[in-house]
């Protein structure tokens, strides 16, 4: 017999994609947190904890986490700046209040709201944040191009986000774990195998690092670098209004 090659899986079409990431993650809100953990080996805390690094927030500084899902980089960036104003927004509430209930006296504000239109004026921000959420817009170029608005003259966006599967032997023993194991441990501890059977497949149609760099340039961000992380497997990007 010749190679399978249906996909068993595939993304829901643009039109349902906003929905359906939604209701997935307000699915899987409460062990979230957990699953991330057990996924890296605890390393997503590390590249929060650049992203933070990179952002070079300044003392009372304000700070915009879009799509923050429970608050990782928010509260990470209140670890670092005690004294800076975070705001993290996202569409599914139910992750916001798991994040909310994670530390409810470190004064993180947490906003309902669509990456694709913030509710905030023009050059509100020292710096936009964005963790994993990128992969899940249906338009990426309208939501950096917000980000880009509410982020001050000289101020910076930052995506941290998952690049799409590298190749070669490596790529091969990725895309084993990423696609096969995640999916049946996804399932084992949210319930939900669908979500994590969402989440490589969602890689695979993001733009690689390079082509980021250019979209991130195109919404007139400038000074445009990246640094990859976790042999290829996860980019940082970082661009200055
Ligand atoms: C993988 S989680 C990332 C959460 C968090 N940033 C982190 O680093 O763990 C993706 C989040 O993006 C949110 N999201 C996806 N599309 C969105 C949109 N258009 N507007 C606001 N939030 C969105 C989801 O609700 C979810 O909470």
């Amino acid at each position: 017999m010749g190679e399978q090659r249906v996909p068993s899986w595939t993304l829901p079409p643009d039109e349902e994609k906003a929905t359906y990431v939604n209701r997935m993650f307000a699915a899987i809100a409460a062990r979230y947190d957990l699953m991330n953990r057990l996924m890296t080996g605890g390393c997503d805390r590390a590249w929060r904890r650049y992203v933070v690094e990179v952002a070079q927030l300044p003392a009372g500084g304000w700070l915009l986490d879009v799509a923050t899902g429970t608050g990782g980089i928010g509260y990470e960036a209140l670890r670092q700046v005690p004294d800076a104003h975070v705001v993290g927004l996202d569409f599914t509430l139910e992750m916001m209040r798991v994040g909310r209930d994670k530390h409810r006296r470190q004064g993180m504000t947490f906003v309902g709201g669509d990456a694709i239109h913030l509710p905030f004026p023009d050059n509100a921000f020292d710096v936009v944040t964005s963790g994993f959420g990128m992969r899940n817009v249906v338009d990426l170029e309208g939501a950096l191009a917000e980000q880009r608005r509410v982020a001050r003259p000289g101020g910076r966006v930052i995506c941290l986000e998952i690049a799409p599967p590298p190749k070669g032997l490596w790529g091969a023993l990725y895309r084993l774990y990423f696609f096969r194991l995640i999916p049946v441990i996804g399932g084992l501890i949210t319930g939900r195998p669908d979500a994590y059977s969402y989440l490589p497949h969602s890689t695979e149609r993001f733009p690689s690092p390079e082509k980021l760099k250019r979209i991130m340039q195109d919404v007139g961000l400038r000074h445009v670098r990246y640094r990859l992380l976790m042999l290829g497997t996860v980019a940082i990007h970082m661009g200055i209004k």
